[in-house]
């Protein structure tokens, strides 16, 4: 007897076939009709039971959450709201759930709720739909840059440098933490740690995938990285996936170019290949949207909004540009915004942000040209002198969600500014030496992959797009 899965029996001409299917319960009414999913797709299969053929125990363990194998022939539904179903001749229960305490039953639960039972909220629709587009969506990251040139770069997870040079790394360590080994002046000795130096998870994999695309031309890496943020937001995770493209040759125009292209790109194929799942997001959204003030719902349906973005340019502008805007803004004036912006130089907020994209431009927005002191070292320094080749990407409901630049190629250029920022050469005598051999113009930026699956998926808060999210103070599972 062949075994299918639901999205093979509700998509194949199986009819008056006999199959066998195994999944978890979602609902049984009535005695008699047991709507089965096993994870392939968001809709179940109806499978009717006489219950007069079967044993009365058997039946009583067929409960929301039980794992069932089922047996029966597939026939055309006489009932709505289904095309097929399978007329159930032989039932067998893996294993059950009991209704006393099996938290996911059939009702809405809470996103919260759902978070303190990470382990099980897959089961829900709703977790089933974000990670199988999850999973849609980094097999179209890797489809678009295999299909563009570009090689898979795997960056080391433990390193000794801090890429973004904003201190906020996991240390690494396997010293005894009461009783560490000291030096002559009373330091944590790290020549003694496992290393013999110290390290930390990464929090970025671009300075070593520079090294590889000043050979292989273009690579990019898609991998976890880690940040000891204390930031307890909706859009900041302790870990997460972040894509780094590197191409050596690009300039900043180049990289924007590219950037644009890979998102419309991977947010079409999501649209191509995830209808299903998308559709129920997007009901989800409204529905949830009913229960919030006007102000606060989004103009568009999930599936409109992707294709808007997927089809539109995005608008760019350069950080003076957009401080101008922001300074003659009516939040600015009517000192809405909590960072009010009275002078360029000022580090952008996610409220500055989100009014340039949501309020002023109304689409995605790529801002350029960063001044040199809120941006990181490796950055390009402009002709101006005070400017560097920064851009970052700018999403509806999101904020940035690529942050990306021209690296300095220049080696004099490089040092200074290392050497203004207080970086020992010595740390990184390896990424210098890439400026003294064969160096060239050449640029990367990094998306964080679960904003991209925040706003493909309509969800609100980064916790519910990651299976197991990692936040200050929480690390279970
Ligand atoms: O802007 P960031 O810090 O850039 C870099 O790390 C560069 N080295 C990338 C490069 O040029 N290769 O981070 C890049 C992106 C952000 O735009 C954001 O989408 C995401 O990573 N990100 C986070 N996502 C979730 N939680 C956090 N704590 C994040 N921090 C950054
Ligand atoms: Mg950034």
């Amino acid at each position: 007897m062949n075994s299918y899965s639901v999205k093979e029996l509700l998509s194949e001409n199986l009819l008056l076939q006999e199959v066998t299917i195994n999944g978890w319960v979602k609902t049984f009414r009535s005695n008699r009709f047991i709507a089965l999913n096993d994870g392939s797709t968001i809709h179940n299969i109806q499978c009717v039971v006489d219950f007069e053929s079967f044993d009365e125990e058997l039946l009583k363990q067929v409960n929301t959450g039980a794992a069932l194998k089922i047996t029966g022939t597939l026939v055309e539904s006489q009932g709505k709201g289904q095309k097929v179903e399978i007329q159930v001749s032989g039932l067998t229960v893996h294993g059950e759930a009991d209704p006393e305490t099996y938290p996911i039953q059939p009702k809405k639960h809470s996103l919260e709720f759902l978070r303190e039972k990470a382990h099980l909220r897959i089961r829900t629709n709703t977790f089933a739909a974000i990670m199988r587009v999850r999973s849609a969506l980094s097999f179209g990251v890797h489809q678009y840059f295999q299909q563009n040139g570009f090689n898979y770069f795997h960056a080391p997870i433990i390193t000794g440098s801090d890429a973004e040079g904003a201190g906020e790394m996991f240390k690494v360590s396997t010293l005894d933490s009461k009783n560490p080994p000291v030096t002559e002046d009373g330091e944590v000795n790290f020549k003694e740690d496992f290393f013999g130096k110290e390290t930390n998870l990464t929090v970025s994999g671009q300075l070593e995938a520079e090294t590889y695309a000043m050979a292989l031309g273009k690579v990019y890496t898609f991998g976890p990285t880690f940040r000891a943020e204390n930031s307890n937001t909706s859009r900041h995770l302790a870990e997460f996936w972040m894509i780094e493209p590197e191409m050596a040759f690009f300039d900043l125009n180049d990289n924007m170019d590219l950037a644009e292209d890979f998102i419309k790109n991977v947010i079409t194929y999501v649209l191509d290949n995830c209808q299903d799942d998308l559709q129920f997001l997007e009901k989800r959204l409204l529905d949830e949207e009913k229960t919030k003030p006007q102000a606060e719902r989004s103009e568009m349906p999930l599936i409109e909004k992707l294709k808007f973005v997927s089809e539109n340019s995005f608008k760019r502008v350069t950080y003076t540009e957009a401080i101008d805007i922001l300074r003659n803004s009516k939040p600015n004036k009517k000192k809405k915004f909590k960072y009010p912006i009275n002078e360029w130089g000022a580090d952008l907020q996610s409220e500055h942000e989100r009014f340039l994209v949501e309020k002023h431009f109304k689409c995605p927005v790529i801002l350029f040209d960063y001044p040199a002191t809120i941006k990181a070292f490796y950055m390009r320094l402009n002709e101006d002198g005070k400017t560097v080749r920064a851009m970052d990407i700018l999403f509806p409901g999101i904020g940035e969600i690529v942050g990306g630049s021209q690296r300095e190629e220049r080696l004099d250029v490089l040092k200074e500014k290392m050497s203004a920022l207080g970086i020992d050469e010595e740390e990184l005598w390896w990424y210098l030496d890439l400026r003294k051999f064969g160096s060239a113009v050449h640029s990367g930026f990094g998306l964080g992959f679960e904003r991209l699956v925040l706003f493909a998926t309509g969800m609100g808060n980064i916790r519910d797009v990651i299976p197991f999210p990692r936040t200050p103070q929480n690390a279970e599972f």
